[in-house]
């Protein structure tokens, strides 16, 4: 049986469609009800057959909480970890601690008391380090504490580290590192507020260009890795460098509206997320603005997925045809 963490979120409940294609049984943990009609609308993106996500078993756990994940472990073979938490919000970043580290931490033990046959955890690019001479970034860039790190950065890596003490107590695993995610289904929160930002007519683009994926290459690649004899190693998942000027006008023209045309220089985003952080002292809100998407937004770090290409024998669909399809799937579920 296969346990699936995370599989109410983006990564995970597109997993859990091509999963159920197969024919091993599924488990999958969720936190509250609501959650699992996100998972059934990403179903419906791809088919009308219900019997599908039926063949899921649901069970209420919290990755943090082990007396809750101790019945997910039962019969299981193999284990898919998505489950995470992602801020850029410096205020959160105990809770990412806790659930991105220690939840981690507790998966890792349970992994290794049921002796199960295999891991796979989804780390990010935020994981992996930036490139000594400017070179395109891989694998073999280490990670540096050392740099100004964002919360959400520390705790992958923190993770990461957790997953590899569980590949030296004897279970295999693999880590894949994708880059910004794109895909369908959650259109206000993480990458999916890209295009609805977009949709509703955001005038402004910065340069910054980092490595882009869609969420089906995301979840192919880590059914195959899980199913072939590669353990023990870490893979980068994009499928292109882009700046987020690309797009911004890529998402714009497959909408078939006006592209943003105000581009923001990084003094500008500096003054904004600094009143942004005084703002949401006051008020308690969450700023509009952290300091660390601020950076990203205008930040130039290219990645390469050149071993995951070369092990698997695989190539990524292009941004500019995942981008089509995504805004497809955005029109649908806004006028359908
Ligand atoms: N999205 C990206 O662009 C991107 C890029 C690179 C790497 N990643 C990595 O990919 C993985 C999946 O990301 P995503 O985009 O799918 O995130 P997401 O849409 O925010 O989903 C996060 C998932 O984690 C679950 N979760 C959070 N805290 C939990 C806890 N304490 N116990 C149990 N479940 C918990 C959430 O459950 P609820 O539904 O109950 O909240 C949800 O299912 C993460 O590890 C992330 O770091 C994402």
């Amino acid at each position: 049986m296969i346990l699936v963490t995370g599989g109410t979120g983006l990564v995970g409940s597109h997993l859990l469609y091509h999963l159920s294609l197969q024919n091993d049984p599924i488990r999958a943990i969720y936190r509250s009800e609501s959650s699992l009609e996100s998972v059934k609308k990403v179903f419906s993106f791809y088919t009308s057959d219900t019997s599908l996500f039926d063949k899921i078993e649901w069970l209420l756990a919290d990755i943090t909480d082990v007396t809750t994940m101790i019945p997910a472990f039962i019969n299981i073979k193999q284990v898919y970890h998505c489950a995470a938490f992602i801020s850029f919000n410096p205020k959160d970043y105990r809770e990412m601690r806790k659930i991105n580290i220690h939840g981690t931490a507790i998966i890792v033990n349970l992994c290794v008391d049921a002796k199960i046959d295999k891991l796979c955890f989804v780390s990010s690019i935020a994981a992996v380090g930036d490139s000594l001479k400017n070179n395109i970034i891989t694998e073999e860039d280490e990670w540096n504490k050392e740099l100004d790190n964002s919360g959400y950065s520390i705790t992958k890596f923190g993770a990461e580290m957790e997953v590899w003490r569980a590949s030296q107590e004897g279970v295999d695993v693999v880590i894949v590192n994708p880059g910004v995610i794109l895909g369908s289904g959650f259109w206000n929160s993480g990458s999916g507020k890209l295009f609805t930002q977009v949709y509703n007519g955001f005038k402004f683009f910065t340069e910054g260009i980092t490595g882009f994926v869609s969420v089906q290459d995301v979840v192919k690649p880590m059914i195959l890795l899980m199913n072939s004899d590669v353990k023990n190693e870490r893979f980068i998942l994009i499928s292109e460098n882009k700046s987020f000027k690309e797009i911004f006008f890529l998402i714009a023209d497959a909408f078939k509206i006006k592209r943003p045309s105000k581009k923001i220089k990084p003094w500008q985003t500096a003054i904004f997320w600094r009143v942004a952080s005084l703002l949401s002292f006051i008020t308690r809100k969450e700023p509009l603005l952290s300091k660390y998407s601020a950076k990203s937004a205008h930040s130039i770090s290219e990645y390469s997925s050149g071993k995951v290409k070369k092990t698997l024998n695989i190539e990524f669909e292009s941004i500019e045809k995942s981008v089509k399809r995504i805004t497809d799937s955005f029109l649908k579920s806004y006028f359908f």
